[in-house]
């Protein structure tokens, strides 16, 4: 049985997580395959809102399995965290949450070498979540890395001190020295192995293949989006993990002729947290209504989003680089009320117009080309069956359809599970 991928398509945020938790009835098992606790997604339903960071968002569903796969970095104790805060659901995560042995873990100075880092880039910062997402893995890749499975061995302790020992060591090395409390954050972090060893701890690519063989039907959900990817984002101003198509093979182990449907999900308009290039970003009235009716605010940081048209130019390249068969597109409802709504169709560059998304896509290299369309005054939100939709929302849709040659299959309306029309 083939294996459904979900992506973000913009700068992250673009509402994967209601979207999971939407799906999830249509799948056996749900596995989220990179990334970690930088992400936040959001499920709204019977009244209650819910932000995930590490655990797949199909683990409300009563019978579907979750997995954590080994391209996601766990740091435990944010995921004790986000296992206590779902106590009241009563969910029996033993028998529903599932976690790669190979997934690697993130210690406490990875977080401190993620601040260090950033306070020393002073204006150039990533704008990083400071969870210690690129430390971790630099440590992967670098093969000094420690694993979940390795929390298992007899000489775990002396694998984790020589580790920590060595990021004290880098840390030394910064100029302006951050400030810490090494044994506060090694007793929390130690108290919450306990949790994560309490879990099924898996050779995930295994317990997937088998689960293929058995037609189980399989959903990869990605966090971050294809524009904070580490190679095809938006470089350095990225995250450090794959977080198109192919980091879902690697980040679970799935073969590359057995992915199946490719979502590709978007905002109707574009938001990034952090730093880096937006060429559409708005920083007048439209971009602040923008950032207020949708309520731009990180998932995980609380930070206000930057808020700006929606970009083909990068909507097409996302589409291409992983190889979406449908969209889903998020947050129309916001833009209710705008006369008119503008659409990025080209880069103006030096060179003349461009369709294509650069190496650069700096201010001082592009600036957008736009097309106007109509808006519409009517509140989505309410709205139940695409006919009823108005008309000038039903253009925009045709538009983009068309411009993007792949079908937009879901159109979401509002932030809870029932505000999602099939198409
Ligand atoms: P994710 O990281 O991709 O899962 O997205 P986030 O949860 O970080 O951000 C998406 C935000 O938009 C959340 O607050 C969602 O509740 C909300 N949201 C999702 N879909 C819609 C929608 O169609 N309309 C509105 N107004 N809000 C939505
Ligand atoms: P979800 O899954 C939006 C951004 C950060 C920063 C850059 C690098 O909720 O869509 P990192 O902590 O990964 O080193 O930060 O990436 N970023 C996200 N932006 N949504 C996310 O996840 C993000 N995860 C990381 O703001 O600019
Ligand atoms: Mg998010």
């Amino acid at each position: 049985m083939s294996v459904d991928l979900l992506l973000g398509l913009q700068w992250g945020d673009e509402g994967k997580g209601k979207i999971v938790d939407v799906l999830t009835k249509n799948y056996d098992i749900i596995a989220r395959f990179q990334g970690g606790p930088n992400a936040g997604h959001t499920l709204k339903f019977d009244g209650i809102s819910h932000v995930l960071h590490t655990i797949p968002s199909g683990i409300f569903h009563p019978s579907a399995l979750n997995i954590i796969g080994n391209g996601v970095v766990i740091d435990p104790v944010i995921f004790k965290g986000e296992l206590d805060k779902l106590a009241p659901f009563k969910i029996d995560f033993a028998k529903k949450l599932f976690v790669s042995k190979k997934a690697h873990l993130i210690l406490p100075t990875h977080r401190l070498l993620d601040a260090a880092s950033e306070a020393a880039k002073g204006k150039a910062k990533i704008g990083s979540t400071l969870k210690g997402i690129g430390p971790t893995y630099m440590d992967k890749t670098g093969r000094n890395g420690i694993r979940v499975g390795d929390i298992l061995l007899n000489d775990w302790k002396d694998r984790y001190e020589a580790l920590r020992d060595k990021h004290l060591k880098m840390l030394s090395h910064y100029e302006s020295q951050i400030e810490f409390d090494l044994e506060a954050l090694e007793a929390v972090f130690f108290d919450s192995l306990k949790t994560l060893k309490a879990l099924p701890l898996i050779d995930s690519e295994d317990f997937l293949h088998t689960a293929q063989k058995e037609n189980k039907k399989i959903l990869a959900e990605g966090a971050q989006g294809s524009l904070l990817d580490v190679d095809f984002g938006t470089y350095p101003y990225v995250t450090s993990s794959t977080t198109t198509a192919a980091g879902a093979c690697t980040g679970l182990g799935i073969a590359p002729n057995t992915v199946g449907e490719v979502y590709g999900i978007f905002k109707a308009y574009t938001t990034r947290v952090g730093s880096g290039p937006f060429p559409t970003e708005l920083f007048d009235e439209a971009g602040e209504t923008m950032g207020r009716v949708g309520q731009e605010f990180g998932a995980t940081t609380g930070r206000a989003r930057r808020c700006g048209w929606i970009d083909l130019v990068a909507l097409k390249y996302a589409i291409r680089v992983n190889g979406v068969t449908q969209l889903m597109m998020m947050k129309g409802d916001v833009l209710s009320g705008f006369k008119s709504i503008k659409v990025c169709t080209g880069y103006a560059t030096k060179d003349g117009v461009i369709d294509h998304f650069p190496f650069s896509i700096e201010p001082e290299n592009v600036s957008p080309v736009y097309t106007e369309l109509p808006g519409w005054e009517e509140d989505l939100t309410q709205i139940t069956a695409e006919d009823n939709f108005p008309e000038s929302f039903k253009a925009y849709i045709a538009y983009l359809e068309k411009e993007l040659e792949t079908p937009i299959k879901i159109v979401s309306v509002g932030p809870d599970r029932k505000q999602t029309i099939f198409r």
